[in-house]
Formats: C-alpha cells, structure tokens, sequence
C-alpha cells in the first residue's frame, strides 16, 4: 500500500508514500480511500490529516501508470476527491515541499489546507498540453480568484506557498506553518474537529468585477502567445467555466476539455518530449547506481568562444574553474567576456551583485599546465584543429591526476584518435556544448570506444548539476545533431539551386515552427564555420554531392551577422534580416550556370525535404547505434536545433505523418533530377519500419 495509516490522539493521519514525489498512483489512491473508510468507521478519530512523506506532499499523477491501464482503474483521481468532500469527519491537507498536478487537486478536494512555507505549488498540465484534469480548473479559482488561477492554470508556473498565502483573500490555505508541519497539522484538525458544516471548495462562488472583458483579455493574450499549441487557451475556456456554469457543469467541461486535448498531436508531441528527456539519461549497460568520480574542480583549456561559456556553467553551480590560454592577453579576454555577461544579467536584475562576486571568485587564470594539477577534470575547448589537441592532452595526460577526467568539446574531431593521444583512453569522453554554452541547454556526451563506464556516468550527472540536458552520442564526424544537421544544409542548398530565395525556405521552416529556418541559423552561427567544414568533408568525400552556393557566399566574405552581411543584409547593429538582391542574383547566376530553369516549389515540398533529410539521417544514426534511441534525437533536436517543440522532434513528427507517408515522398524527390536520388534512398531502419507499418517510438 503506497499511503500509511496511524491515529494520533483523536487525529488519523494518512500519509502518502510512493517514492520519489508520492505520485497518486493506483496503489496511493487505494491506500487515500482506504484510509478515510477506516477513520469513518473509527468512533475515536474525530478528524484526519492527509499529508506525504519524504520530499513532497505529491507531485501529481505517477507518470509512471502513464498510458497503462491502471492510470485509469478505479478509484480514479476525481473518485478519491469525491471520497474526500463526502467524509463526515474533517479532513486537513498538510502541503509541504511539492504540491503540483494532481497533488495540488487531491489538497482541494480536503475541507482545509495547512503549508509549510516554500512549498512548490503549480498545475503544470499545460505543459504536457493538457488542462488540469480532476478539478483544478473548478476549484483553483474559487480559492484564489479568476484571475490568479488562470495565470497559474495558462502558464503551469510555480508560486511559492508563501506568495499564495499573502493573496488578497485567498481561501487556498487556511495556515501557514513555520517548524513542524504534521505536528501543526494535527493541532489544527483538532481545532476544526466539531466545526460544522464541512466547508466544501465546490461551493464557493468565482467572483469578478468585469469577467466578461478580463477573460476577452486572456484570450487575446494567450492566443497570440501560444499559436500554436492549443492547450493555453483551452485552460482560459475551462477557467471560463469557473465563473460562467454551476459547478458540476464546470467539472464536465473540464473533463470534455481535457479528454480532447489527450487526442491532439501538440499534446501527444508534448508528453513523449517529456519522456525523452527523461529516458535519455538512461544508458542501457551503465548501472544506475555506478560509483561516480568526485567532481569538484575543473580546468578548462581555452578561454575562447566555449571555454567562457563553458566555465560559467560551472561557476554557476559553485564549482571552481581554473581556466588556461597560451596567453595573458587570451586569458584577460576571456575573463573579459565572461565578467561582460554575468554584469549583463546583474544589470537585468537576474543576478545579485554579491552572487556574481561569489561566481568570479571561483574562477582561476593560468598559464602553466602545472596548475592543473589537483583539478578533477579537463574541458578542452582549443581550436579545431587535430595538432593543438594532441598536444594539448598529451600535456593533460602528464599533469592530471590518476582518475580525472580528460573531456573535448570537439564538434567534428575524433574523440577515439584524441583518447589515443593519452596513455588512459578510458578517462576521455566527449562533452559537446551548444553555443552560447552558458545558455544552451543541450550537452552531447560524446562515449569514446573505450571511455569508461564510470566516467560516463559521472559526466552524464555533472551534466545534470550544471543544468544542462544530456543526450549519449556515440563517434562519428559531426555527432547526431551537427551530422543530421548537415544532411539538411545539404537540401536547403539544393532548394535554391532550384528555384528558392532564402527568405522563403527560411519562412516555410518558421511557419512550420522552427525558431529560425536554416539561412538565418546561418547567418547567426557564422557560414564560415560550416565553409571550413566543408572543405574538409567534400575533399574526404569527393563523390559527394552539395551545393555550391554557400561557398560562393564565403567567397564574398559574407559570413553572416558578425561581417554584417550574409545570406541576408544586415543594418549596423541591427540583427533584422534583410532579403539582399545581391545574394539573390548570386544565386540566379549560379543556377543558370547548373543549367537548371527556376520552378514554384511550395512551402510543404520545401518542409517534408527538409525534415525529411533529419529523419532519414536519424535512422541510420540509429541503426549504427550512435544513438540509444530514436527520442534521444528528439530531445537533441528540440534543446539544440531550433526544432518546434508542439511537433515533438524530427522522429516524433515522422511517426504522426506515418513512416509509410515519409518514405513516399522521399520516393518522389528522388525522382527530381536537381535533387540527388542517392540521398533520398531511404535509411535500412525507416525502411523497414515502413513496411511492417511501425514507428521509431
Ligand atoms: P575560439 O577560437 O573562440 O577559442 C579557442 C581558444 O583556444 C582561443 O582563445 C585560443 O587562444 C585557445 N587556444 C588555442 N590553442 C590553445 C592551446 N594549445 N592551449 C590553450 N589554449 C589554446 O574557438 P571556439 O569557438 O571556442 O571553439 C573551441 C572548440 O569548441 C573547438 O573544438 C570547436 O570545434 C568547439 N565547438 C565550437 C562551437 C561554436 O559554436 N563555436 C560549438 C561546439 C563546439
């Protein structure tokens, strides 16, 4: 049984228990109902207290029963609550830590609600596309008002216990309580152990000055703030409800709202983002509990671009940087950038002045390898260039400690050949950070042939305690994200050799959803750093076919925003892109050149070859076991890329179009004679995955 049961004094008290956050799993919700049936039937118990153990009071539904059967048995959520509100005797939630989803319903449900201060309370349903679904919407409004509710249900945002008790009158707690929660819990059960009637949340009245036009405001706000995600105005229509209909209509509205919203692609993309991002920490053969090493100092080597980013992550965390260059003027630079942009987010308001002082303190310069000596791990971030790192970790390899970790954060090197430079090949890994590195949340982990496990998992874990979400890659040229990636520059360019300006792949990308299609991303990241690739990859794979036009853009010097120019014209300290004729005449010259006449190609030819050439890559990414599994492209392509989160990731959208459907179309753009039929030959895994009429998931 996943809830406890004991009386004291006149008081029982059920605990929930369902490690980690008393998720309101079937056995927890059984062990609620149980529990009141005894305190009923126990003549001595005069009042009950419903509170969690461990670290929350419930942090909602147990994601776990997700999509299984007993999600739904009986007793579901809504009958517990109906349990609740029909107990003869007084019952008192006793909220600390988390209250969230279906915890903070199950607390509304009860006559009273006690907290402890810096509870974490939110009905983040949104956020999976949903609404609250057993009553949040009813009844988190008739104790908070209309329009607090709302905003907490619209935007499935955290607010503090503390912050909710000092609402103007509120009703959602009835006490806070300093020091100890249960014991003040059972005082106030006693207190309230012969008020009658009970007071019941359902029937408060939602009461507004003006809800007709306030309401008319959300909509209008939450419409233009989430185009395209259904879920946030669904939440301002069943809040509606609060107000509009009695409450038993409200709650069937809810319910009708929210089984739609069950059955809608965004919410489906949504929730398998959610899981992905969970499963992917998950390595098949690493154990969950393998030792981990003692991270507590890092080097990072290269003050550059990355190295800064890199070492405020870890500045952030409170872990000690000691940073290394070749020279002082590198290190003044570097120490430069990063003071310029925690000052930023000081000047922002985002960050205390006497934090960001503690931040710098824990950073270290130097200029002697020597130094290094008592870090726990090395990130190199030096050039790009196979010589400075072997040099650099046969260095590394001299003056680190037994057991550190040896990390590089190589974009397209080999991590086995830069292991090889060391005499402990299983102390090096791959920790591929996005630019900028203290803002982006993806980390690729990059597993060398011979990287040990425990250097994985440590890796995998400090990841997660600088914030970042890390997603396993095996080696190979570009890792998952920048080989997928390429694969679709690869179809951007074909599209303007026949018939495309930028502006409009870029549009047809944006509308799809993307944060930026592929010719602004360019322009943003630097189009040398793709030419400079290039001309390594295409000498090592001649037969290769790509456009040209990139590098024709290059050759102009247009390297995007930072030259101020590019794919697009760029005003002095403006980032707008501006369509650019010379750009376009470019391109025109060029495709006359190929002989190819100019055609109308539609936004939905221009989308499928552009997604399309992501899924195709990440299947033989699959298949080769770069990757664990199709949704750990996902998660890499959603916190790296750009990619519309309402679509679930590359592979996520291939499954809702049907694998069958996919493979049709790349038959068809195999079939046009400017594209390249090699490309379009679809991956073994889709292939086969088509013919039997299954999905990557
Ligand atoms: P960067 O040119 O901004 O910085 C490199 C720094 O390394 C320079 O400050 C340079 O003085 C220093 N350096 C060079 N040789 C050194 C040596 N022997 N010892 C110590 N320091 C040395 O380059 P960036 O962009 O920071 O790139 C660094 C690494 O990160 C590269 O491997 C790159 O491929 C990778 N990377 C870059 C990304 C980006 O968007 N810029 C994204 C992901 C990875």
């Amino acid at each position: 049984m996943s809830a406890s049961y004991e009386v004291r004094g006149e008081v029982a008290v059920i605990t929930l228990d369902n490690p980690p956050v008393n998720g309101l799993g079937h056995a927890t919700r059984l062990g609620i109902t149980q529990g009141l049936a005894r305190a009923e039937d126990d003549a001595a118990v005069k009042a009950i207290v419903i509170t969690g153990a461990g670290k929350a009071f419930s942090g909602g539904a147990d994601i776990r029963e997700f999509g299984t059967p007993k999600a739904l048995a009986e007793p579901n959520l809504l009958s517990v609550i109906l349990a609740l509100e029909a107990c003869s005797k007084p019952i008192v939630a006793a909220i600390h830590s988390v209250c969230m989803g279906g915890g903070l319903e199950l607390s509304m449900g009860c006559h009273y609600r006690v907290a402890a201060p810096g509870t974490q309370v939110a009905l983040p349903e949104v956020k999976l596309g949903l609404v609250p679904g057993a009553g949040g919407t009813q009844r988190l409004p008739r104790l908070i008002g209309l329009e607090n509710a709302l905003n907490m249900i619209v935007s499935g945002e955290t607010v503090k216990s503390e912050r909710l008790a000092a609402m103007p009158g509120q009703k959602l707690f009835d006490k806070l309580i300093e020091g100890d929660l249960l014991a003040g819990a059972i005082a106030f059960a006693s207190e309230v152990a012969d008020a009658r009637p009970l007071p019941l949340v359902r029937d408060l009245k939602v009461a507004h000055p003006n809800a007709d036009a306030y309401l008319q405001f959300a909509r209008n706000t939450v419409g233009a703030l989430s185009r395209n995600l259904p879920a946030p105005l669904r939440c301002v229509d069943a809040v509606a409800a609060s107000i509009q209909l009695p409450f038993d209509a409200g709650m069937k509205k809810e319910r009708e709202t929210f089984v739609a919203l069950m059955m809608t692609p965004e919410s489906k993309a949504l929730r398998h983002a959610f899981f992905a991002e969970r499963t992917a920490s998950k390595i098949p053969d690493v154990a969950a509990d393998t030792k981990l090493r003692d991270v507590k100092s890092v080097a990072i080597i290269g003050a550059g671009t990355m190295g800064g980013g890199i070492a405020m992550n870890f500045l952030n965390a409170g872990i000690p940087v000691v940073m290394l260059e070749t020279k002082q003027e590198a290190l003044d630079r570097g120490v430069a950038t990063i003071r310029k942009n925690y000052e930023a987010q000081v000047k922002k308001g985002k960050l205390k002045q006497d934090k960001y002082e503690e931040r710098m303190a824990l950073l270290r310069t130097t200029l002697s390898y020597a130094d290094l000596k008592d870090a726990d791990m090395a990130i190199e971030a030096v050039f790009e260039d196979f010589a400075v790192k072997e040099q650099v970790f046969k260095q590394l390899d001299a003056v680190m400690k037994p057991g550190a970790i040896l990390a590089t954060n190589t974009s397209t090197l080999d991590v086995d050949k830069i292991a090889a430079c060391t005499k402990r090949p299983e102390d090096v890994i791959g920790t591929h950070f996005f630019s900028p590195a203290n803002v982006m949340k993806l980390l690729e982990v990059v597993r060398g042939a011979k990287t040990a496990k425990d250097v994985l998992a440590t890796v995998m874990a400090l990841g997660k305690k600088i914030r970042k979400t890390c997603v396993v890659s095996g080696v190979c040229d570009g890792f998952i994200g920048n080989r997928m990636i390429e694969q679709y520059s690869r179809q951007a360019g074909f599209l303007l050799e026949e018939g495309c300006t930028p502006a409009q792949v870029d549009k047809a990308a944006e509308k799809f959803g993307f944060a930026m299609g592929p010719f602004r991303m360019g322009d943003l990241a630097g189009n040398d750093v793709g030419w400079y690739i290039r001309k390594r990859r295409y000498v090592e794979k001649p037969n290769l076919r790509y456009s040209k036009t990139a590098d024709l853009l290059c050759e102009l010097g247009r390297f995007g925003q930072k030259t101020g120019a590019g794919w697009y014209d760029y005003k002095p300290g403006r980032r707008d892109a501006i369509p650019s004729a010379l750009v376009d005449d470019m391109i025109a010259k060029h495709r006359a050149e190929l002989g190819i006449a100019p055609r109308k190609i539609g936004d939905d030819e221009i989308v499928h070859r552009l997604v399309y050439a992501l899924v195709n890559e990440g299947a033989k990414i699959v298949e080769e076991g770069i990757a664990l599994r199709a949704s750990d492209i996902d998660v890499i392509y959603l916190t790296g890329y750009g990619f519309p989160l309402h679509r679930g990731g590359p592979m996520c959208y291939a499954d809702t179009v049907g694998l069958f459907n996919v493979v049709q179309a790349m038959r068809r753009f195999a079939r046009n004679p400017h594209d390249d039929a090699a490309f379009w030959e679809p991956a073994p895994l889709l292939a086969r995955l088509a013919a039997d009429g299954k999905t990557f998931s």
